[in-house]
């Protein structure tokens, strides 16, 4: 078989999105545009990726950074589509095979569409072949220009006629090539039309006049290959990518009781018998596990859940995990490290923050836990706060297993309570508590006789 290369065009400004941002580094399910396009392209295996970066290249190299094997070439200033895959050729000197040509700014090409590219490319023995889709509004795209069966050149809309504009088989701006004799081709193109720039698709009419075979492919499914240019269509296919990952899911055997609003990204896991409710946010590197509940407004980032957790109404969590059979919620926050063990409970309004929560152990109401280590099967009353900063750093607490701590108790880090000890509610911890012992340190309470009466004598 050829050795397949790609090439993905994103040093375009993206002018319409009005942002700060290169428009291939905008989000969709958790993840800019061009590594949506990466990750398909790598379902090529392909021999060598060539990104062609030019506005704000730096900024995008440095988002990609993290992407094995990709080669980076800039494109300075940006003359048009064809001009961009010139400053390519370098990265391909000597390169045999099938070139597939991507945008950065079409995120859901599928893998099965662009393995049918390469495959009919290379059986057709072809020059080139396109990407193209029937839509109901080709407006702004190239159109696909027939002449009997055969594609015969592609027009740009701003360069067509009106009879033109009537075709609604548009060009996706997706290509195989061969890359024999490819380069001298697009250095053919002249940038005679509209917008003074060297177009890519005047690659077509070229190859059709010398007699070189020009294919096409086209999609049932046209999201598949639409572009983004502005934020609403930002929008519009962040929905249909989320209608796809809900879809995907349901289909491994998670509930789903309303996917218009499960916002799950790409890389997200969920097991088999988990039901997600309403308004559920699963984002980043997140997996959980099977027989789980989430209520709604629960957002989960990063975090790993294991099998059966149970969490209720609007907790956020982020950058944590929680192990089998825990509960959560409502109204918990888990964040930076915080470590459930199996079986625990972590209730309304308490936060934990790089926090090991043991097996069974449960903190039921209005904490707060950070730098703490909670062994197995302690309680935490209400209102107990771990101070774990003294103004200069963050100090442990450690509290060993069994221990019980009263509500209204503050922990004054670095400090441990020993094994089975008790702390009394309303006590403030400086000293480390010795295991089995009960620790208070409220002051003894006066009840002061009559003193209502008395005050009401002294008309108050
Ligand atoms: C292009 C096609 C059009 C097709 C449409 C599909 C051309 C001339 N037109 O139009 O037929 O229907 O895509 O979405 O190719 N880019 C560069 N350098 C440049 C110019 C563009 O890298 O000098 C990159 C952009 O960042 C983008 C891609 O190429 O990722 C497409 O460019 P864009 O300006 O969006 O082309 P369209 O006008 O959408
Ligand atoms: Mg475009």
């Amino acid at each position: 078989m050829a050795e397949t290369h790609v090439v993905v065009l994103a040093a375009g400004k993206g002018t319409r999105m009005k942002s700060v941002r290169p428009k291939v580094l905008h989000n969709i399910a958790g993840i800019p545009l061009i590594e949506h396009v990466l990750h398909t392209a790598a379902t090529l295996a392909p021999a060598s990726t060539t990104v062609v970066v030019g506005h704000q290249a730096a900024n995008v190299e440095r988002a990609l950074a993290r992407q094995n094997g990709l080669t980076f070439v800039v494109q300075e200033p940006q003359l048009g589509t064809a001009h961009a895959l010139l400053t390519a050729e370098s990265a391909l000197t000597g390169k045999a095979g099938t070139l597939i040509l991507l945008s950065g700014d079409v995120p859901l090409l599928s893998a099965q569409t662009l393995k049918t590219l390469r495959d009919r490319h290379e059986s057709t023995h072809a020059a080139a072949t396109v990407v193209t889709a029937v839509v109901d509004d080709p407006h702004g795209y190239g159109r696909i220009v027939r002449v009997g069966e055969q594609i015969a050149r592609i027009v740009e809309e701003k360069d067509a006629t009106s009879a033109e504009r009537q075709i609604h088989e548009i060009n996706s701006g997706i290509y195989a090539f061969a890359l024999e004799g490819l380069f001298d081709a697009v250095r053919s193109i002249a940038a005679e039309n509209a917008q003074r720039e060297y177009y890519l698709p005047d690659l077509v009419a070229i190859f059709q006049k010398r007699g070189s075979y020009v294919g096409t492919v086209t999609v049932d499914n046209a999201d598949e290959i639409r572009g983004i240019n502005s934020r609403s269509e930002l929008a519009s296919l962040t929905k249909v990518a989320r209608e796809q990952k809900a879809a995907a899911l349901m289909t491994s055997g998670v509930t789903i009781e309303d996917p218009a609003t499960a916002y799950i990204d790409r890389d997200v896991a969920v097991g088999a018998d988990t039901i997600i409710h309403p308004n559920v946010t699963l984002s980043g590197q997140t997996t959980i596990g099977s027989g789980c509940e989430i209520h709604s407004g629960v957002r989960i980032v990063d975090s790993v859940i294991g099998d059966h957790v149970v969490i209720l109404d609007h907790c956020l969590i982020t950058s944590s995990r929680v192990d089998a059979r825990a509960s959560l919620g409502p109204f918990a926050h888990l964040r930076n490290g915080a470590d459930v063990r199996e079986g625990a409970h972590i209730g309304n309004f308490v936060e934990l923050k790089k926090t090991v929560f043991g097996k069974g152990s449960k903190a039921g109401h209005l904490a707060y836990l950070g730098d703490a280590t909670v062994g197995e099967k302690v309680n935490i009353g209400a209102g107990t706060i771990t101070c774990n900063y003294d103004g200069e750093k963050k100090n442990q607490t450690v509290i060993e297993d069994g221990a019980f701590i009263g509500s209204d108790t503050q922990l004054v880090a670095p400090v441990t309570v020993g094994k089975g000890a008790y702390v009394g509610s309303g006590a403030t911890i400086r000293e480390d508590v010795p295991p089995e012992s009960l620790a208070v340190s409220a002051g003894k309470q006066r009840n002061i006789d009559g003193w209502v009466k008395n005050r009401k004598k002294r008309g108050g």
